[in-house]
């Protein structure tokens, strides 16, 4: 069955195929794609939607795509996958990531459906950590990070066969189910 879910102010649900369209017509900007590799041609981006579908049929959980529940509006994606990318130490690791067109940042959504990503890592999907990747410069992603009680790992850097000849190495904050409770317990989550 298709995954769906509803938080306070979003839709997270699978991909469909005329979301391929859709998706790169907001999201491949200059500003979105500033930390993954610039603005990428349309068969790219393909390649990336069946990726991502294809997750989603391999584990029951992917990045999905992001809507807002009172207009329908497109916002990007969030959720979770495994870790895949070239070089890094601890592949198939549960990872969560996310990525919102322009206008929808600075709101809090990619934290609010980052945490209903962490409340179905652990609760439903039974993990025991997530990561999450990214570069020093692009503090908007590891700030979230580190509002989500992520922390960094500095073991798990590596070098990125795609991203770390532009940015440097890739990072990694991880956060572990004890930590995710216990903040649930003494946090406004
Ligand atoms: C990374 C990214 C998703 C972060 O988006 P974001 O909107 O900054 O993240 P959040 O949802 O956590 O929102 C936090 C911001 O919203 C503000 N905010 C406003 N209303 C809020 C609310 N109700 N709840 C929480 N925060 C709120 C916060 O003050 C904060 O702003 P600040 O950083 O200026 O202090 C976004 O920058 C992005 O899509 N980047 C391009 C793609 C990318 O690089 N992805 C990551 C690859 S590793």
């Amino acid at each position: 069955m298709a995954f769906r879910l509803e938080t306070e102010r979003l839709v997270m649900r699978d991909w469909r195929s005329e979301d391929c369209r859709d998706f790169y017509a907001v999201m491949n900007t200059p500003a979105v794609m500033r930390w993954i590799g610039g603005p990428q041609a349309y068969e790219d981006w393909e390649q990336a939607f069946e990726r991502l579908q294809g997750y989603s049929r391999d584990f029951g959980h992917t990045f999905w795509l992001l809507e807002r529940k009172a207009d329908g509006k497109l916002l990007g994606f969030c959720g979770l996958k495994r870790l895949n990318y070239d070089g890094a130490p601890n592949l198939g690791m549960p990872e969560i990531g996310w990525r919102l067109r322009e206008s929808a940042w600075g709101q809090g959504y990619a934290g609010e459906a980052a945490r209903a990503s962490l409340d179905l890592a652990f609760d439903r999907f039974g993990y025991s950590e997530v990561t999450a990747v990214t570069v020093s410069d692009n503090a908007p992603s590891w700030r979230l990070m580190e509002r989500l009680g992520m922390r960094e790992r500095p073991e798990l850097a590596y070098h990125d066969g795609k991203y770390s000849d532009l940015y440097g190495p890739a990072r990694q904050w991880v956060i572990e189910v004890k930590a995710w409770r216990t903040a649930g317990d003494t946090s406004q989550r």
